[in-house]
Formats: C-alpha cells, sequence, structure tokens
C-alpha cells in the first residue's frame, strides 16, 4: 500500500516562486509514489476576512496553477477545502482537545496577533487543529511543506497522538514534514531580508503567471548594498539572497562567474540582476504558458474540482464514520 501524503496552500494570493519551490515542486514529484491529497485551503484564508471575490477569484488562481505547474488530476485527487464538510466537523472534535495555552504558543498565531492586532479571531487560533484536520481526515504520514510548517506538524502529531490515547486507538498515524531536498528549502524575497513571501509585500515576489516585463521589473529594484569592499568577503544578506535565487534558476557556469566577480569586487550589480531576471524569465515560462491555456477552460476546471471533491470526500467519510463511533455517536 502505498503511504498517504496530504499538502494545501491557502487561496490568498497567485502562486510565487518560494510556494512553487518550497511546496509544488514536492507535490508534482510525489503524484506517482504516493496516494496524494492536495488541496486549496479556502477554509484556512477566512481568517484573514477576505472578500468573497478575492477568495473566489484566488481559489480558481491556484487550481489553474496546481494544474499549470504539472498536479495530475488523474493520479492525485485535487481538491478545494470548503467541498469537504467532513474536515470542518474533525476540526470541531479536534478544538475539544486543544488546549488554550498550546495554542496561544504558535509562533503562527503569535505571528499574527502582531500583524493583524484588530482580527485576533478564533479561527487564528485554531489555525492548527484545522490543519490537523486536514492531514488527519486522510491519515496522511507525509506532508510537504516548507520550512515555516513543521511547528503544525508537531502539534498536528500531538492533536492525533492525544485522540488515539483518550479514544484508545490507533486511528491516527503520525505525519512529518517532508521535502525531496536534504533540508526543507526557504526561499528568499526581494526585499533583502526574509523568505519570499505574499505578506512581505507583493515586491519580494515573484509569482509563476509574472510577465517577462513585471520581473524583469521587480528584479531590477532588488535590494542590494554599495558593493563588496574586499576580496573574498562574506555576502551581506540582500546580496546572499539574490545569489541563493540564481541557484534555483541559472546555470552552474552563470552562478560560478559572478561569484567570482563578487569575489574580486568586479561585480556590477545591474549585469548581475539582469541575468538573474534572464533565467528567471527562461524558468517560468512553460508554467506562465499552461497558466494562460488552462485559465481559459472553465469547463475543465469544474470538472477536475467536482471529480476531486468527490474522491476527497469519500477518503474523509472514511475516517469520519470512525471517528463518530469512537466518540461515542452511535444509533440506538
Ligand atoms: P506566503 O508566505 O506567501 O503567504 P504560504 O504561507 O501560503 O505563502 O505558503 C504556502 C506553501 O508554500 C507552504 O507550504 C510554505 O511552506 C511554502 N512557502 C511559502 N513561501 C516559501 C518560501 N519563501 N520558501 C519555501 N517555501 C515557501
Ligand atoms: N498552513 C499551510 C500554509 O500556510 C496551509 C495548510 C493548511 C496546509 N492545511 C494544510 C499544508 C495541511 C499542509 C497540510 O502554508
Amino acid at each position: 500500500m502505498k503511504e498517504t501524503v496530504v499538502s494545501g496552500i491557502r487561496p490568498t494570493g497567485k502562486l510565487h516562486l518560494g510556494n512553487y519551490f518550497g511546496a509544488v515542486t514536492n507535490f508534482v514529484k510525489m503524484q506517482y509514489d504516493y496516494n496524494c491529497y492536495f488541496f486549496i485551503a479556502d477554509l484556512h484564508s477566512l481568517t484573514t476576512h477576505p472578500t468573497p471575490q478575492d477568495l473566489h477569484g484566488y481559489v480558481r488562481h491556484v487550481l489553474v496553477e496546481y494544474l499549470a505547474c504539472g498536479i495530475n488530476p488523474e493520479e492525485t485527487t485535487i481538491y478545494i477545502q470548503s467541498d469537504v464538510p467532513e474536515v470542518a466537523e474533525l476540526y470541531l472534535y479536534l478544538n475539544m482537545n486543544a488546549y488554550m495555552g498550546e495554542l496561544e504558543r504558535s509562533t503562527s498565531f503569535k505571528d499574527k496577533v502582531r500583524s493583524q492586532p484588530d482580527n485576533v479571531n478564533a479561527g487564528l487560533l485554531t489555525y492548527p487543529t484545522l490543519m490537523a484536520a486536514d492531514i488527519l481526515i486522510h491519515r496522511a504520514t507525509k506532508v510537504p511543506v516548507g520550512k515555516d510548517q513543521e511547528q503544525h506538524l508537531e502539534m498536528t502529531r500531538t492533536f492525533g497522538n492525544r485522540f488515539n490515547r483518550l479514544y484508545n486507538t490507533d486511528l491516527f498515524p503520525e505525519s512529518f514534514a517532508f521535502s525531496y531536498s536534504e533540508n526543507l528549502v526557504k526561499i528568499p524575497g526581494l526585499d533583502g531580508k526574509g523568505k519570499m513571501s505574499k505578506s512581505n509585500g507583493e515586491n519580494t515576489c515573484i509569482y509563476l503567471s509574472d510577465s517577462p516585463e513585471d520581473i524583469r521589473k521587480k528584479v531590477s529594484r532588488a535590494v542590494t548594498d554599495g558593493g563588496p569592499t574586499e576580496e573574498n568577503q562574506q555576502k551581506p544578506e540582500a546580496v546572499q539572497n539574490l545569489f541563493d535565487l540564481m541557484k534555483i534558476v541559472s546555470s552552474a557556469d552563470t552562478i560560478s562567474h559572478f561569484e567570482d566577480q563578487y569575489n574580486k569586487m568586479a561585480i556590477r550589480y545591474g549585469d548581475f540582476k539582469k541575468q538573474l531576471a534572464e533565467d528567471m524569465i527562461i524558468a517560468n515560462a512553460p508554467i506562465r504558458e499552461k497558466i494562460e491555456e488552462i485559465s481559459k477552460d472553465t469547463l475543465y476546471l469544474r470538472q477536475v474540482a467536482k471529480h476531486g471533491a468527490l474522491k476527497a470526500r469519500e477518503s474523509a467519510q472514511k475516517t469520519i464514520k470512525e471517528v463518530r463511533q469512537l466518540i461515542g455517536f452511535k444509533p440506538f
């Protein structure tokens, strides 16, 4: 029997290179070796109160982009989280055994309290139990995500094990973050600090759907410094970040050329950025073309979502049936 894999991305914007290299490339590789469920976490996005138009538009974008990146709906179950109400039901049960203290200690909750102090809603506090429900509903063991999600997976194991202990069962297996690369990847942004993330601002991100012009413009504005002042000096974070991005999209020759130039204090950031932008454009081109093509085919998108929802519900209903029995919800 193939191991089960679950992962999802919140539809809060279009997918960027961080999402792609941190998560989606692993989805694409895993689909042939595992029993995979990849979904669009629209319930999770409600924690930030999107308008109905934004929510609907981004769900569509992410679905198109999943397909454009090569997730194959024949091999994998692709679905929209809100199409599977069993997830919300399991979330409710898990919340009964999740404690305020542990939820308040989650790093992502603390970050949100800082970033949206006027909207500290209960959904934000219980974000990790909803995520645990996503994973436990299919009894997955592997979860391809970026490094920032490790704490949520630790909490998923805690909630699953706690349920097992409480109800004297081994229903829920433990799940772990997974990546084909040795370490979980962290793709830097263009703002000179931190990771590529929608929440760090639009200009830190290169989107899969960005046009060549968008890419050139954003990369040309990327933060650098005044240039090296000593031979072979260590690079400041902003410059290192651009080199890290280059490692993802450029050839080994190009990278070593610019490394040499930097070490000899001969680097011209203008040329360096131009090369980086052109290599990003080449890497992005096939996906961008597919995004445009698939985006036009609403009928196909509707079929994929419908088929995915059926398959996901079939798996989810099996788990919920057992959970209800274990909890004591039984017919007389
Ligand atoms: P954002 O930070 O733009 O809001 P999300 O938090 O929605 O992105 O991330 C969706 C998925 O993409 C997660 O699995 C996350 O770990 C991964 N991811 C996001 N940004 C990066 C990044 N810069 N590097 C690696 N993985 C990332
Ligand atoms: N929390 C994840 C993120 O911000 C999205 C997510 C929701 C998820 N449920 C999940 C990822 C279940 C993996 C498995 O990126």
